[in-house]
């Protein structure tokens, strides 16, 4: 039988192109908020006997786990064969040790919430830094799919003479492999984080060569602090306006009108909709499925 994807609420186009890629088709679910903001939702095709596949990038993860978790469960009783969640950008990751006593280590917390619910994991770069895989944290099999190439044929289509530079060296590996793949050179700045909002940032040794067109790279943009301080480290070595790449855009309007309001370009996947969303990685999303729902 076919494969049924299921969209979560803003992840229709996701859901659909999966779909059309892999033979699929959707299955329809309504969701919706009471009065009083719980959530309610039905199933209305049957997915009894079939491999289910619920899309949803958890940027703001706390009012989608809910859902998510509500709809596993539903498809679960409802006698789904197998149950898969397709989550291009994977909340709670950047919380992987207790810095300080008594935090909450939410990235294991959060990993068993869906290996409670789910049989597998497909996204998109998840933040490993001080786990080396998934797996440390999810007992469930996981698939870590890498947006690199696609930043790399990106800088190679639109830019000439690109250096590509990490905000701090957490991005180290990902600058690595997308300067690898367009045959740029590149290195790291160095950041300490003030606080949620705020950073510094150093360029150490870095020097940017002359005539380049400084490219940098990071993960994750959220508040936009890293990458705008990152900018501003840029400024002080070359004129050349420099483009900001990052893979997951999770900062929305607010991230966006931080960039416009410097006039400073930001580019990054659709691995959420996002204002800054350039790069396209449903075939990569499709090309990690094969195998799971065959
Ligand atoms: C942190 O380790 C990540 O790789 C990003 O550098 C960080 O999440 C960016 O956050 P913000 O845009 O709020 O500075």
């Amino acid at each position: 039988m076919r494969p049924l994807f299921l969209a979560l609420p803003g992840n229709e186009d996701a859901a659909m192109g999966l779909a059309a890629a892999a033979g699929g088709s959707l299955c329809a679910c309504e969701f919706r908020t009471f009065p009083d903001g719980e959530s309610y939702l039905r199933v209305e095709d049957d997915p009894c006997g079939r491999t289910v596949v619920l899309v949803c990038s958890l940027v703001h993860p706390n009012e989608k786990i809910l859902p998510l978790i509500f709809a596993a469960d539903t498809l679960r009783e409802l006698g789904v064969d197998r149950l898969g969640l397709v989550a291009p950008y994977l909340a709670y990751m950047r919380q992987d040790c207790r810095f300080h006593a008594g935090e909450a280590v939410t990235s294991r917390s959060f990993a068993g919430l869906i290996c409670r619910s789910f049989d597998w994991l497909v996204t998109v770069d998840p933040h490993l830094h001080r786990y080396n895989s998934l797996e440390e944290i999810y007992s469930i099999p996981c698939r870590a799919l890498h947006a690199g190439p696609l930043l790399a044929d990106w800088i190679e289509r639109n830019v000439d003479r690109p250096f590509l530079i990490g905000p701090d060296n957490e991005s180290r590996q990902w600058v690595a492999a997308v300067a690898f793949d367009c045959g740029a050179g590149s290195g790291v700045f160095q950041k300490s984080r003030l606080s949620d909002r705020s950073v510094s940032i150093a360029a150490g040794h870095l020097r940017i060569p002359p005539n380049a067109t400084p490219v940098l790279v990071d993960d994750i943009v959220s508040s936009g602090a890293t990458m705008l301080k990152a900018l501003e480290a840029v400024r002080e070595q070359t004129p050349a306006p420099a483009i900001a790449m990052a893979i997951h855009g999770v900062g929305g309007d607010e991230m966006a009108a931080a960039f416009g309001k410097i006039n400073a370009r930001l580019v990054t996947t659709n691995s959420n909709s996002n204002p800054k969303a350039e790069i396209d990685i449903l075939g990569l999303l499709a090309s990690g499925l094969k195998g799971l729902i065959d």
